[in-house]
Formats: C-alpha cells, sequence, structure tokens
C-alpha cells in the first residue's frame, strides 16, 4: 500500500465510536479518507475530524470498497455479519466486539504484551474485553517474571461498557432520583441510580458465571498463552460514567514482594502507579477517564497467604481508551501495511 489508508470505522456515533475518532486524531493516525459508518438511523449526519466534516454512510455490504482499515464497535451480531465482508473486500478488521475473540485463527492482542501475534492474522484482529484488558496490562509483566498461576478479580465497571446509551441512562435516572421522578429503563433492566448490580449479561444457570465473566477467563487464557492459569471472577456494573475499576489478588509461582511488584510495574508499559498510602489516594474512574495508562495502587501483600506467594491491588483504566479505542489504534498502528505506507 503506497497511499495514506482509507480507514472506515463502524460504530462512528457510539462511545467508542467518537473515541476512535478523537484517538486517531490525538495520536496521528495517518488517515488518507475516513468513512464513517453507523445505521440507516444516524445515515446523512455527519461528523467532524481534523476540521473537516466527514458524511456518517449507512452500513452495507457495500461499504468496504477501497477501505485498508476497519475499526469495529457496533456489536457482535454487526461484526460476524460485516466483519467477513470487509476482509473479502481487500480490507484489515481490527474488531472491538467478542464476535471472534476466542478464534483460534484471530489474535487476540494487546499490543503491550503481544503485540508479535498481529502478524499471524487472516484479516481480523480481536480487541479483547475491557476488564480482561485492563487487569491483563498489570499482571502480563508480572506473570512473565514468576508465573502467576490463581488470580481471584472482582470488577467495578462503569456504564460506559454497556455503550453511549446505557451512559445516558445513567445520567438521566440519577436526575429523576434527585428529583423524585419514577424512571423506566430502556438499556440497563436494572436501577442503576445509586445501586450496584451483578453484571447485566447473561448467566449461565449451570455455572453461575455470567458472560462478562466467562469472557475475562477465557481471553486471559489466550492473551497470556497460558490454559493453565487459575481465574476466579466477579464482574459488578457500578454508578460510573466511563472507566473501570478491578480488585486483584494474583498467586505467583515463586514467593514475590510488594517492592518486587513495585519494580515490575514501575517499568511497564502503559502503567502508572498511583499508590500514596500517606494521602490514602488511589486509582480512581475520576483520574482513569480521559488518558492512556492503567493506574495501579494499594499494592500489598495478600495477608491471607502466609506463604508470601500472593499480592493484592487495585487498578482503575478508562474502558473507552485503553479498554477499547486506544487497544484498538495501537493495534492499528502496527499493522505491516501502514509500515509500507
Ligand atoms: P447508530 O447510532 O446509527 O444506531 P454504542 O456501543 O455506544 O451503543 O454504539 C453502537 C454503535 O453501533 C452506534 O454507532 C450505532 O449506530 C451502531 N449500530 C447499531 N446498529 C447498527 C446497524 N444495524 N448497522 C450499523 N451500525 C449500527
Amino acid at each position: 500500500m503506497s497511499h495514506e489508508p482509507v480507514v472506515a470505522i463502524v460504530g462512528v456515533t457510539g462511545a467508542v465510536g467518537a473515541e476512535f475518532i478523537a484517538t486517531m486524531d490525538k495520536r496521528n493516525f495517518h488517515v488518507g479518507k475516513l468513512k464513517a459508518l453507523a445505521s440507516a438511523r444516524s445515515a446523512g449526519r455527519s461528523i467532524d475530524f481534523r476540521g473537516q466534516k466527514v458524511l456518517i454512510e449507512e452500513l452495507t455490504p457495500h461499504s468496504f470498497h477501497g477501505v485498508d482499515i476497519a475499526l469495529f464497535s457496533a456489536g457482535s451480531g454487526i461484526s460476524k455479519k460485516y466483519a467477513p465482508i470487509a476482509v473479502k473486500s481487500g480490507a484489515v478488521v481490527v474488531d472491538n466486539s467478542s464476535a471472534f475473540r476466542m478464534d483460534p485463527d484471530v489474535p487476540l492482542v494487546i499490543p503491550e504484551i503481544n503485540a508479535n501475534r498481529i502478524r499471524d492474522h487472516k484479516g481480523i484482529i480481536a480487541n479483547p474485553n475491557c476488564s480482561a484488558i485492563t487487569a491483563l496490562v498489570p499482571l502480563a509483566p508480572i506473570h512473565r517474571q514468576n508465573r502467576i498461576r490463581r488470580v481471584i478479580l472482582s470488577t467495578y465497571q462503569a456504564a460506559s461498557g454497556a455503550g453511549a446509551a446505557a451512559m445516558e441512562e445513567l445520567v438521566e435516572s440519577t436526575r429523576a432520583h434527585l428529583d423524585g421522578r419514577p424512571f423506566t429503563p430502556k438499556v440497563i433492566p436494572l436501577p442503576y441510580a445509586f445501586n450496584v448490580f451483578s453484571h447485566n449479561t447473561a448467566i449461565d444457570p449451570e455455572t453461575g458465571y455470567n458472560d462478562e465473566e466467562t469472557k475475562v477467563i477465557n481471553e486471559s487464557r489466550k492473551i497470556l498463552e497460558d490454559d493453565d492459569i487459575a481465574i476466579g471472577v466477579t464482574c459488578v456494573r457500578v454508578p460510573v460514567l466511563r472507566a473501570h475499576c478491578e480488585a486483584i489478588t494474583f498467586e505467583c509461582e515463586k514467593p514475590i514482594t510488594e517492592d518486587e511488584v513495585r519494580a515490575i510495574l514501575s517499568k511497564a508499559p502503559g502503567v502508572r502507579i498511583v499508590d500514596d498510602r500517606a494521602k490514602n489516594y488511589f486509582p480512581m474512574p475520576i483520574d482513569a477517564s480521559g488518558q492512556d495508562d492503567v493506574l495501579v495502587g494499594r499494592i500489598r501483600r495478600d495477608l491471607s497467604d502466609s506463604s508470601g506467594h500472593s499480592i493484592s491491588m487495585f487498578v482503575s483504566a478508562d474502558q473507552l481508551l485503553k479498554g477499547a479505542a486506544l487497544n484498538a489504534v495501537q493495534i492499528a498502528e502496527l499493522l505491516p501495511q501502514r509500515a509500507m505506507a
């Protein structure tokens, strides 16, 4: 490819779609032409990209003619239907949905961890689940030095993971609650304002795990290339607009100290340590929102493991950026065709 790439964004009007645009702009991602794709509902409107108005077009099977890179974030049904069409048309797809993540032919990539897998792609590269990304950016460099054999993690997930409409619903239901008005939810079928609830994905009646938890377990194993790592997860939605948090405890094969963890994380790409015990200041969604790093703090020995193999910590990362758009754009930056452009 000798020209600047033609880039399509599928789901351009969504919460992640907007961050694709902002992230490409911020990182000076080369774009010859932008194709802004969404549903028929949005067709005819326009978005701003680098000072230009770009017309939003309805996604159709013909949308990918001449497209080099297609960033998808319109849900897994749309990805399943249209990503293979985009690949057939000659595009490389970076897909933010769960549609292809566990397909053995599809690399599942967090560039800080396994950028080398990008070269294996056959047209589609999958962006991992946001909770998996948030946990693995700090866990992978530790795992590399002292294998993690077991992880227990609990998430505190923001509305952004359920899309722009869920974010709006959190704001509107909070306003209604404060005004003492009744509110009928349309997106999240549970009271969201001033409430906390188990993640709103389907529960497997046999295991009791919801889809989000299963994704974290399976995707973590695939990304770390370690099928034996034991992972227990509880995924919970909290009334925060964007940026997820996670309480993580992990047990390593060899003894490990909190100073060793700090030393590893202080050099880890994509990690920023926020761990001020004197001021009781640790990772918070409000600080993680709008920035690229996974914030890590509360790094301490897990007192329930007297053998000294276990550490607990608390992390926060912007679900829309490192958990979605930023990770996808980082993948697109590493595509060989771009290096030739
Ligand atoms: P639209 O705004 O036209 O409905 P979010 O994840 O924030 O909910 O955003 C979902 C994105 O997926 C939006 O950009 C939405 O576009 C897009 N989308 C939903 N359904 C379709 C569809 N059938 N074809 C194309 N894009 C769709």
